[in-house]
Parts: C-alpha cells; sequence; structure tokens
C-alpha cells in the first residue's frame, strides 16, 4: 500500500441507468470513503425519446433539476469524487444540480469521473470544471459501460492522481 496522507473521500454520482454507479463502486473499492448518489425530485422519462427530448430542453435553458434530500453534502470532506453520466457532451442536470446547489466545491479537490457510450465527446470535463470554479479540479476518468482493462485504467488514474489504493493488490 502506497503511503500518501488519506484525504477524507465523498464519492458522489449521477447515475439513470446504473453505469456510472458501476464506475463509482469501482472507486470506492479502491479508495474507501463515502458513496452518494443525486436523485431528482422528478425522475426522468423512461422511454428515450422523451429523455432526449427534456434533457435537450434542460441543457438549453440550464435548468437545474430540484435534487430529493438524500445525498450527503460534500462538508467535512476533502477529496469529492463527481461522476455523471455523459448526457448530449456534457453533465447530467442532476450532477450539476447538486454541484451548483453546495457553492461548486468551493476549496475541496474535485476528481471527475464520466461513463459514456462512445458518441459525442463534447467536454464533460470541462463541464465540472466550470461548475466547480474554486475548486482544485483534477484530471477526468472517462469509460464505457463494456470498458476493456477497466481495473487497469482505473487504477493508473488513481496512481496518477496521487490518490492512495486502499484495497487494491
Ligand atoms: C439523454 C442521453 C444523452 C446521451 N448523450 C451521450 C453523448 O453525448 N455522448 C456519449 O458518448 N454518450 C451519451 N449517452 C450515453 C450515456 O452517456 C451512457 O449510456 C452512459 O453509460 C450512461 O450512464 P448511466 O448508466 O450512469 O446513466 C447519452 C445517454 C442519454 C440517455
Amino acid at each position: 500500500m502506497k503511503e500518501l496522507i488519506q484525504p477524507k473521500i465523498l464519492i458522489v454520482c449521477y447515475s439513470y441507468s446504473g453505469n456510472t454507479l458501476a464506475l463509482a463502486r469501482a472507486i470506492r473499492q479502491r479508495t474507501g470513503g463515502g458513496l452518494t448518489r443525486v436523485f431528482p425530485t422528478q425522475p426522468y422519462p423512461t422511454r428515450f425519446p422523451e429523455l432526449l427530448a427534456q434533457v435537450r430542453r434542460e441543457l438549453k435553458s440550464r435548468h437545474y433539476p430540484r435534487l430529493l434530500p438524500l445525498c450527503e453534502a460534500p462538508d467535512g470532506y476533502d477529496l469529492i469524487f463527481a461522476g455523471t453520466p455523459n448526457w448530449c457532451g456534457t453533465v447530467a442536470p442532476p450532477l450539476a444540480a447538486y454541484l451548483r446547489q453546495h457553492g461548486g466545491l468551493a476549496g475541496k479537490t474535485v476528481l471527475p469521473f464520466y461513463s459514456h457510450c462512445g458518441g459525442e465527446a463534447g467536454d464533460v470535463a470541462g463541464g465540472i470544471r466550470a461548475l466547480c470554479p474554486r475548486a482544485q479540479v483534477g484530471p477526468a476518468f472517462a469509460a464505457t459501460p463494456d470498458e476493456p482493462n477497466l481495473a487497469a485504467a482505473l487504477d493508473a488514474w488513481l496512481t496518477a492522481c496521487g490518490v492512495l489504493h486502499a484495497t487494491a493488490v
């Protein structure tokens, strides 16, 4: 185990269909810390055309959905992993709402991660950086649900970011 000063870690994610959540769990397995999920008060439509139309509307109007009060606040944590699916090339509105609700995680270290399908790349990491102008935002991790060598890629990212591998062998 590498000897690093252990920051207090919170992994926060929004996940519509479970892929970002799977990444969040894989990160937690390696880093420890808390894992908390963001839920909008109004669930998104289940049919893709309606979902896409709503997401496009929300992104265009910079709508920040109201969130259920279930998600842990970042207070007291030093390092926040912030996860989202890539939605239309950017941050899903529920995660954006969380970041905004909590002052852009000012003063924290933020490591973005996101799930995508290999479509429009956009700039998810840039979106998180823009939402967290007074945080120290590190390099982002991105993966598709069927990413080959996910474990090795995660380990490499966490090592590059200087995060302790708490449970990795
Ligand atoms: C409304 C919507 C928009 C999406 N836009 C993109 C995109 O622009 N680029 C991309 O690579 N994937 C896009 N995807 C695919 C998701 O990022 C991908 O399925 C991701 O793994 C979903 O994560 P989740 O299971 O945590 O919700 C989109 C999916 C949805 C539902």
